[in-house]
């Protein structure tokens, strides 16, 4: 196998150059720009966060879904509340949120071990407040995001100590070390690409080679276990290889490991990273199972009801906004990115919007709040905050 190394990366390498991204702007894009001057894009953002908070359920850091019924929409959707929220003042060089932030994510570290509803190491959702908390206190020694990682050993003996079944060591002849479990439960054979997609921000904000390694590590299975050309899959089964169904193809796991990669790729200096994540992006932003040629995302439309699916394209927007900011000369990249924030941004304000509120169904008609259409808006607001000039 050593042998046919070099040969190998050079039809690899012929490969890429063939099938070189095409980083363009469809010109079916419904408004892929804006005129509105930056304050204005403050003021839409900050109001679109305003809207949301009377629903903090102060006792748990949530937010209650109101509408018909009255019951939170989910901590990780909570979560991401936050991070819309710190990114705002982020964006907008303010600290008009930090202390909500802060106080809420304290109060939630406390209930919970690691921002964790189902167990200690659970970091699904969890990371998104735990990157945060990160930036802005100084690192919690006692939080180890490698736990849930199959290690290289791991992966050859077969066990993970903390698993009740066997590991499959190789899924189509590739390691399945890097790969992080959705869940710690002793019976729970799924490792998925949300989960594994995150452990670069622990290696740039801690500078530990642990968090550095695993990050690589687990990029390089996201890579061999769970691409489709350049879309993220859902899920790869431990214990025998089987895979998440053909349709299950969520905006947010291309997004994660857009926004891990970005990441990593300044973190390595390894330039595969950076090309890995631009041909990434320059597919999900024309992938038909999310969006139509107006480039308006369809995925999560749930007008009546709450559902974790209404979230996913934020996340997917916060991967996009993390690769345009860390990719200051890519300049066709960031057009590319701008135009496709633009369309959910004009979208959300033409089609989608009731005063500051917003539908999670971005092609309209506008209706009354929902705290999970309101949620999934918050990330493009944001955004486009600092992706127009
Ligand atoms: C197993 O779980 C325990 C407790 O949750 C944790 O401290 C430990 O790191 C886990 N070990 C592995 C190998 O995942
Ligand atoms: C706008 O929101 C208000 C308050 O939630 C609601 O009563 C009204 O019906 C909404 N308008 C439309 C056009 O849905």
């Amino acid at each position: 196998m050593l042998i046919s190394t070099p040969l190998l990366c050079l039809a690899l390498s012929l490969l890429k150059l063939a099938t070189a991204q095409d980083l363009s702007v469809p010109t079916s894009w419904r408004k892929f720009s804006n005129t509105r001057p930056l304050s204005e894009r403050i003021s839409i953002a900050q109001n679109a966060i305003n809207s949301i908070l009377p629903q903090l359920n102060s006792a748990n850091g949530e937010f209650n879904g109101k509408f018909r019924y009255l019951k939170c929409i989910g901590y990780w959707q909570s979560g991401n509340v936050w991070s819309a929220m710190a990114n705002q003042d982020r964006f907008a060089g303010t600290t008009v949120n930090k202390v909500q932030v802060v106080n809420n994510l304290k109060n939630v570290f406390k209930l919970r071990a690691n921002y964790d509803q189902f167990g200690p190491l659970y970091m699904h959702i969890g990371h998104m407040g735990i990157q945060l908390y990160w930036l802005m206190q100084s690192p919690p020694g006692t939080m180890s995001q490698t736990s849930d990682v199959v290690t290289a050993s791991q992966a050859s003996a077969g066990r993970n100590p903390n698993k009740s079944f066997t590991l499959s060591s190789t899924c189509d002849g590739v390691t399945m070390a890097g790969g992080v479990f959705w869940r710690p439960t002793s019976d729970d054979q799924s490792i998925n690409s949300i989960t594994t997609g995150l452990s670069a921000y622990l290696a740039e904000i801690t500078k530990d080679a642990k968090y550095t390694n695993a990050a690589i590590l687990s990029a390089n299975w996201l890579r061999s276990h769970n691409l489709n050309g350049n879309i993220v899959l859902d899920t790869v089964n431990a214990h025998d290889c089987s895979r998440s169904p053909a349709n299950w193809l969520f905006t947010y796991n291309s997004g994660k490991f857009v926004e891990g990669l970005s990441v990593l790729a300044d973190v390595t200096g390894d330039s595969q990273w950076r090309t890995l994540m631009v041909n990434i992006v320059a597919t999900a932003v024309k992938f038909s199972a999310w969006q139509g040629s107006d480039g308006i995302i369809t995925e999560g439309v749930s007008t009546s009801s709450n559902n974790d699916g209404v979230g996913f394209k934020a996340i997917f927007i916060r991967g996009l906004y993390e690769a345009f900011a860390r990719n200051p000369s890519n300049t066709n990249l960031r057009i590319l990115i701008h135009s496709y924030i633009d369309v959910q941004y004009n979208a959300l304000l033409d089609l989608a919007a009731n005063g500051s509120t917003y539908s999670s169904n971005w092609h309209g008609p506008p209706q009354g709040f929902t705290t999970w259409g309101q949620l999934a808006a918050l990330d493009v607001f944001g955004s486009a905050i600092i992706s127009n000039n």
